[in-house]
């Protein structure tokens, strides 16, 4: 009874109203005192989501920007509009169409995340973050759901062409240079997803065991540069697992880690319909669900009821969400004008697309052609190219550009009869295909069209020179398969031999375009190609910018954001992908998102990526950090001095080639021998030169922080910087060292000391598995 007396009080206070304050940034913790409960359950969790046919009707709400993932709820009486949140990292992801309105609300397509990591130009992507920004406020959307930082784990991940690099110092300074670009506009942005969701098999149930280095050293970083440089205003968990309790749901990742040690003030809020335990979120301070259910709504209640959540807890919750509505355009009372400046993004991406196109190769000048030569297109991406993912980070765009309107547009002489069969093939083989069971799955691929050796000899001798395109499309929902993706198609291993045979037996170059988003097998054919440039999928400018880089308006200058391995094995994490699933009871908050239990063990530990080649000293097909130019670069005049526990490296480049061309420069680190093993050496800082002419030098400098050296000693449970020799050495790529100097650092540094956490809770999945078959 004693119990009963002080909880009937407390929830009739928290639902009956308070005389209503009108909400401002000054006064947010007196109003959520004056809310109801029902009232801070409508701040907490979304106003829900309505697919028809999956969800009920009753989910389907007036959305007030059509097509936008998130809407929040109004409080009228407080002052708090609905709050507006869309999707996503290759641009604003809403529906063109509004009821009653003839207007059309497109937005501009922006290359691929992965191919703004391969440009390494901050300047740039933090253009590319206003642009977003700037159409998100006039289209009425106040929080971006992007940039995603989620490392490239293992090459089959579907959504790595969302995500920027399997480094996570180039994944964390991209994700700061864009939110600085977006929250400049006023809009918001949530960094996602919140931490270790590398994969998309299991992506609801998955259990991702990982050690607490391999967290702060790799899956973490990128977020913790992005938290401290940038702010963004909110943080989305992720759907998976950490060492057996939901990302959503852990208190030491959200509260621990992101606000005490990073002293993050934003607001979490979950991915769709993640996690298990609404309570469980909130009290592991992930604030805000999303889109919302109503189980979530009944269980929030029953907990204040019993006890289990406290009033403190929930109002903690509602206090962060309110600190950072009360920044958005919506509650300042903006009116967006629907009229973005779409025509001057429309630049920015093409330019941007032009940035991060990597040259792999060029042998005997195959590129630029000459304005001249007649080409022979080949590849049903050269017709039908790909710009972008699938799934949330799709976009609705006006229209794209593909390869041969590009070139068509710009007076490339193309081979228009080939193109015409090209065009008609692909029209009846999509024809062919199935509706898609759901419009947010990967597209299906249509096979390549094959060609007789006879066929192939005619079409030679009209042209100068043969462009076979590979086109690559994949997205949320599915990992990607090794076989006919990863590995080429028997059909696309079979043109690119016989257009290389046919070609070079007629003294004719032979170029592969790879219209892809993600890596690749290239070491098998890669010596039948004079030319392989990764034009990646570059946005709605797609042809234009193929047609900039192919024909020598400019010369690339685009790096590799990952490597790509001679075998996918060769990645230790191919050992442990996508994990094991279990025979236990689906689980999921939504019919078409259920996933069996499952668990992945990330034991490669820190060693992803080039730490592990590098160190173990495995051949790559092509590594990271590389990427040819038309033209040549010398590295030269390396000087390191310290300076009060920071180090500034500078040395200049020169163009030493005929073509003007900018240049990536990388700085690696190599740390003295310890105990603790580590990456033979790893990237701490990178710098795009400009556009520098021939005979023209650069002198670039780069600062590192003493602090920016450490490792973390899990033993110690700190960051530490251990006594002893560095050697910084400026490359071209990870494996392309030019110059080397060392420095020491006399004694060790404690660089931060702080818990232990992200401890395992082992699921015993096998054994539950057992039990459940006996
Ligand atoms: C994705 C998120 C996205 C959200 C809203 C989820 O399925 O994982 O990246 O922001 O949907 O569309």
């Amino acid at each position: 009874m004693k119990k009963i007396i002080p909880l009937v009080i407390t929830i009739l206070l928290s639902t009956a109203p308070i005389k209503a304050q009108k909400l401002t940034t000054e006064n947010i913790p007196q109003v959520v005192k004056g809310l109801t409960l029902e009232e801070k359950i409508n701040i907490v969790v979304g106003v829900g989501f309505y697919f028809p046919g999956i969800t009920p009707e009753s989910a389907k709400i007036k959305d007030k920007i059509p097509g936008a993932a998130g809407h929040s709820f109004a409080i009228d009486r407080i002052g708090l509009p609905q709050i507006v949140l869309a999707d996503g990292p290759a641009g604003i992801r809403i529906t063109p169409e509004r009821p009653g309105d003839d207007k059309k609300y497109y937005a501009t397509a922006f290359p691929i995340a992965t191919l703004m990591a391969s440009t390494w130009d901050l300047d740039l992507m933090k253009k590319v973050g206003e642009a977003f920004g700037e159409e998100a406020k006039e289209y009425g959307v106040d929080i971006l759901l992007a940039p995603a930082l989620n490392i490239h784990r293992n090459p089959l991940t579907g959504r790595n062409f969302e995500y920027y690099s399997e480094d996570p110092l180039l994944a964390g300074k991209m994700a700061a240079a864009f939110v600085k670009g977006v929250q400049e506009q006023g809009v918001g942005t949530s960094i996602k997803h919140f931490a270790a969701n590398n994969q998309e098999t299991n992506r609801i149930t998955v259990n991702a065991v990982i050690s607490e280095r391999a967290m702060r050293e790799i899956y973490l970083k990128g977020f913790e540069i992005a938290v401290k440089e940038a702010e963004p205003w909110t943080v989305m968990s992720a759907y998976n697992r950490i060492n057996g309790v939901y990302a959503s749901q852990r208190h030491d990742l959200l509260t621990d880690i992101l606000r005490n040690e990073w002293n993050y003030d934003g607001f979490v809020m979950t991915d769709w319909f993640a996690g298990n335990s609404a309570v469980e979120q909130m009290k592991a301070g992930n604030d805000l669900l999303m889109p919302g259910i109503e189980k979530q709504r009944e269980d929030i209640r029953k907990a204040i009821a019993d006890g289990s959540l406290s009033m403190e807890t929930l109002n903690q919750n509602v206090e962060r969400i309110l600190n950072i509505y009360t920044k958005t355009l919506s509650f300042k009372g903006y009116e967006p004008d629907g009229e973005p400046e779409l025509k001057k993004h429309r630049e920015l991406a093409r330019k941007a697309a032009t940035q991060g196109m990597v040259l792999l190769k060029n042998e005997n000048q195959a590129l630029p052609i000459q304005k001249t030569q007649k080409i022979a297109l080949f590849g049903n991406a050269s017709y039908d190219t790909f710009i972008g993912g699938t799934g949330s980070g799709d976009v609705n765009n006006i229209g794209d550009v593909t390869i041969i309107e590009g070139f068509k547009t710009n007076e490339i002489s193309f081979d228009e009869e080939l193109a015409n069969v090209y065009q008609s093939y692909i029209k009846d083989e999509k024809a062919k295909l199935p509706p898609k069971e759901f419009a947010m799955v990967p597209d299906q691929m249509i096979d390549e069209r094959t060609w007789t050796t006879e066929q192939l000899n005619s079409i030679a001798d009209r042209n100068d020179v043969a462009i076979f395109t590979l086109g690559r499309s994949s997205g949320e929902f599915m990992d990607r398969s090794y076989e006919n993706d990863y590995l080429l198609t028997e059909k696309e291993l079979n043109a690119i031999k016989q257009l290389s045979k046919v070609f070079h037996d007629k003294e004719k170059k032979f170029i592969v375009l790879l219209n892809i988003g993600g890596v690749i097998e290239t070491d098998s054919w890669k010596e039948l190609a004079d030319a392989i440039l990764i034009t990646w999928q570059p946005g709605q400018e797609a042809g234009n910018a193929v047609y900039d880089i192919v024909s020598g308006e400019v010369s690339p200058s685009g790096k590799l954001p990952m490597t790509f391995p001679v075998k996918i094995s060769d990645h230790l994490s191919s050992e442990n992908f996508p994990g094991k699933e279990y025979d236990l009871p689906m689980e999921g908050n939504i019919s078409f998102m259920m996933a069996r239990p499952a668990e992945v063990h990330y034991e490669e530990g820190i060693f992803v990526g080039y730490r592990h080649f590098e160190t173990a000293d495995v051949n790559t097909s092509f590594p990271f950090g590389y990427g040819q130019s038309y033209t040549s670069f010398e590295y030269k005049d390396l000087n390191v001095t310290e300076n009060s526990g920071s180090f500034e490296i500078s040395m200049t480049v020169e163009n030493t080639g005929k073509m003007a061309a900018k240049e990536v420069v990388q700085l690696y680190v190599s740390a003295p021998e310890s105990n603790l093993p580590k990456p033979i050496r790893e990237l701490k800082g990178f710098l795009k030169t400009k556009t520098l002419s021939p005979g023209e030098t650069q002198t670039l400098t780069f600062s590192i922080s003493v602090d920016d050296l450490a490792s973390y000693h899990t033993d110690r449970s700190a960051w530490i910087t251990e006594a002893g020799e560095y050697t910084f050495q400026v490359g071209a790529s990870v494996s392309d060292i030019k110059l080397v100097e060392t420095a020491n650092v006399p004694s060790e540094i404690i660089v931060s000391d702080v818990e232990n956490q992200l401890k395992n809770i082992e699921m015993n999945l096998e054994e539950k598995e057992k039990e459940g078959s006996k």
